[in-house]
């Protein structure tokens, strides 16, 4: 009877502890959407708010700062030592309107010559805090934090404070930033939410669908608030649109595309794409990434097939190049590709990478189509952020970090050699570009 009796409990108890470390292994509970969060102004009418700096051509920085006091400059002062500027610039402000609702000034300082890899100080409008910035090295290697769809919710200041919580030099926004969808004061919200964040490193964006903000007759033309407020430096790059541009940093030259505007071989922007790609020479910067927001390639069934279009109007383009990955957002989910040309698995193609799951208040986009394509090779619909960190001329590493409770996790984690070390991919003529003919070459 004893022995029976030890049986039972052993049997029982082998159930019970199996049983749990198979669910705390197996199942990660998905998160839904957490609140949105309303960010104040809490200084003065004439203290400058909303601060962010994104790059600006070769070694400047663009300071933007909103005020809603007209009195003030448009103006930064900076230096190498806290409180002593012993540089200054002055650049030029601007206002929207958008129905009953009137922007602050929105100013925008470009400063520079700046050194790489130095911690200035700096202040805007001529008073009120200081703040602090690092330029990005101008040698490899350099790291991008990158994830797309931000909002303004919880989970987006959890997903801040991890990309914080390391160093890193240059942020990628693929789109789809504040989520205001014509609420303007949101758009003054998600300001100054980031300002802890986008006054110390660059932040560099491009428009998701929800920065179009059009309304019939009124706005046709859309992207008021966004073209206003994130001023990106499409002058400097030869592009006559805020919404496509390209930039370059320590040996990486860094396309920004725009989902949301003509994208056809007569626009304006392939023939910028075309000009601009045509440039890069990859002796001088050897990895070429692409930035979109509908991707291009993609298994959830979210936003399926959005991106198609604008696939087989630029494919070509970016393979030809050989552009080594495009990082896109749009589907609030994360998912990492082979490298792919015209749908299929090729050598010399891009890696296509979503990461658009920053945190906004829409939740996740949990329905991947079944059974995955063999092109994909990692999905997850989770909140998170991505790492890119470019080690040297030939390898980096990619890695995404889910949100957990209270800190991240690094659950996909690869490393990249660009294509622009591959003689295979690099010593096909440019005119040979099927990847049939490529693959009997290779
Ligand atoms: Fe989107």
């Amino acid at each position: 009877m004893a022995k029976c009796c030890f049986q039972t409990f052993l049997f029982f108890f082998f159930f019970v502890f199996f049983s749990h470390q198979s669910l705390a292994s197996s199942k990660y509970t998905r998160q839904p959407p957490r609140p949105v969060i309303f960010t104040a102004h809490k200084g003065s009418e004439s203290d400058p708010q909303q601060v962010h700096i994104s790059l600006a051509g070769k070694d400047h920085m663009r300071v933007s700062y909103v005020t809603t006091s007209h009195q003030v400059p448009s103006m930064v002062e900076y230096g190498k030592v806290s409180g002593t500027y012993e540089s200054s610039a002055t650049g030029d402000h601007t206002k929207y309107q958008y129905f009953f609702y009137t922007s602050g000034n929105i100013h925008h300082v470009t400063i520079g010559p700046l050194e790489p890899s130095t911690t200035y100080y700096y202040r805007c409008g001529g008073s009120g805090p200081e703040f602090s910035f690092r330029t990005p090295t101008s040698s490899l290697p350099i790291e991008f934090a990158i994830v797309g769809d931000l909002g303004q919710t919880e989970w987006t200041a959890s997903t801040l404070k991890h990309i914080d919580a390391r160093d890193y030099d240059i942020f990628l926004l693929p789109g789809d930033l504040s989520y205001a969808d014509t609420q303007q004061p949101l758009w003054d919200s998600f300001g100054r939410l980031v300002e802890q964040y986008a006054s110390r490193r660059p932040w560099m964006v491009t428009e998701g669908n929800h920065e179009i903000e059009t309304f019939p007759i009124i706005y046709p033309h859309g992207f008021k608030a966004y073209n206003s407020r994130w001023l990106m430096p499409y002058q400097e790059s030869g592009s006559n649109s805020n919404l496509y541009y390209s930039f370059d940093a320590a040996g990486t030259h860094i396309a920004m595309l725009g989902s949301y505007t003509d994208f056809e071989a007569s626009s304006d922007q392939y023939k910028w794409l075309e000009a601009d790609l045509a440039k890069v020479d990859r002796t001088v910067t050897p990895w070429l990434l692409v930035l979109i927001h509908a991707p291009w390639y993609n298994s959830n069934e979210a936003h399926e097939g959005e991106g198609e279009t604008m696939r087989k109007a630029m494919e070509e383009l970016l393979y030809r190049a050989r552009v080594d990955v495009v990082f896109a957002g749009h589907v609030h989910a994360y998912e990492r590709f082979t490298r792919v040309y015209n749908k299929k698995a090729d050598p010399c193609g891009p890696v296509h990478v979503t990461i658009g799951d920053g945190g906004n208040r829409e939740g996740l986009a949990f329905n991947f189509k079944k059974p995955s394509p063999s092109i994909s090779l990692y999905r997850e619909p989770s909140f998170g952020h991505g790492r890119f960190r470019i080690l040297n001329t030939t390898h980096a590493h990619w890695s995404w970090h889910r949100n957990n409770e209270s800190d991240s996790l690094v659950t996909d984690d690869v490393f990249f050699q660009t294509l622009s070390s591959s003689k295979a991919c690099m010593g096909i003529p440019k005119w040979q570009t099927s990847s049939s003919s490529l693959n009997d070459e290779l």
